[in-house]
């Protein structure tokens, strides 16, 4: 009796613990040729269309069907409105920055010039970045120009845009919120040029150096 113990407890238990773990097991597999044990086949069949299968349901006998005209996909709606093109009509800028100015809005801003403007116009937007300087004859604007300073907004968040002369357009790489960040920042670049102590809150300026 004891030996009967000793063997189911020592030989046998552990023998059909690893024969249930290896069945489970090559469930998970696909590579075995053997059809698959499977306890819950969790929908792998169903009647579906395939991408590109065939259907009688439809006329021309495709399954895939093109979305119905007009559908856009959510967070895809671009209006055709002054936030997404930087326009108020063909031919106005917008004055001002849609988004709302603040701390959030100018880090995001900055990252997002530090990214994809820096290497063309450098970081204080001066013009000195590394494409420029490593392709003499390719040179970017000095953003600190007066021509700049005195642009729209909208002017700016067109250009990024849709490039200008030269410069290629980023609507693609850039979302329009951002866009609107840069523009953000750059006035705030601006002002880090053009500033004066009349700028500086009075309680402050004690502290200028
Ligand atoms: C690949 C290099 C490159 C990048 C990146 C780049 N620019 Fe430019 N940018 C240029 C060049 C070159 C010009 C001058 C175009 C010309 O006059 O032919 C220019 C011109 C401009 C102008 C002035 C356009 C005018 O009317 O003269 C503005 C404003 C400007 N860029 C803003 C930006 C901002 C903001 C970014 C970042 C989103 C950016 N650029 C990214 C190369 C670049």
């Amino acid at each position: 009796m004891k030996r009967l113990f000793w063997l189911l407890g020592y030989c046998l238990m552990p023998l059909a613990f690893v024969a249930a773990s290896a069945l489970m097991l090559a469930g998970c597999t696909n590579r075995q040729r053997l059809t698959q044990v499977e306890v819950w086949d969790d929908m792998k069949r169903q009647p579906k269309y395939l991408p590109q299968g065939a259907s009688d349901i439809f006329a021309d006998g495709r399954a895939s069907r093109r979305p119905v005209a007009g559908t856009i996909a959510r967070s895809h709606l671009k209006l055709e409105d002054a936030y997404h093109t930087g326009m108020v009509d063909a031919e106005t800028y917008t004055g001002r920055n849609p988004e709302k100015i603040d701390g959030d809005l100018l880090k995001l801003g900055q990252s997002r010039f530090n990214t994809y403007c820096s290497p063309c116009h450098d970081r204080t937007g001066s013009g000195k970045g590394i494409v420029a300087i490593k392709t003499p004859a390719w040179q970017p604007t000095n953003l600190q120009d007066d021509r700049i300073k005195k642009m729209a907004d909208g002017e700016i968040f067109s250009i990024i845009s849709n490039g200008r002369r030269t410069m290629p357009g980023y609507k693609y790489q850039i979302v329009e919120g951002d866009r609107w960040a840069i523009v953000a920042y750059l006035r705030a670049l601006h002002l880090a040029t053009s500033g004066t102590v009349a700028d500086v809150p009075a309680e402050l300026r004690t502290e200028l150096r």
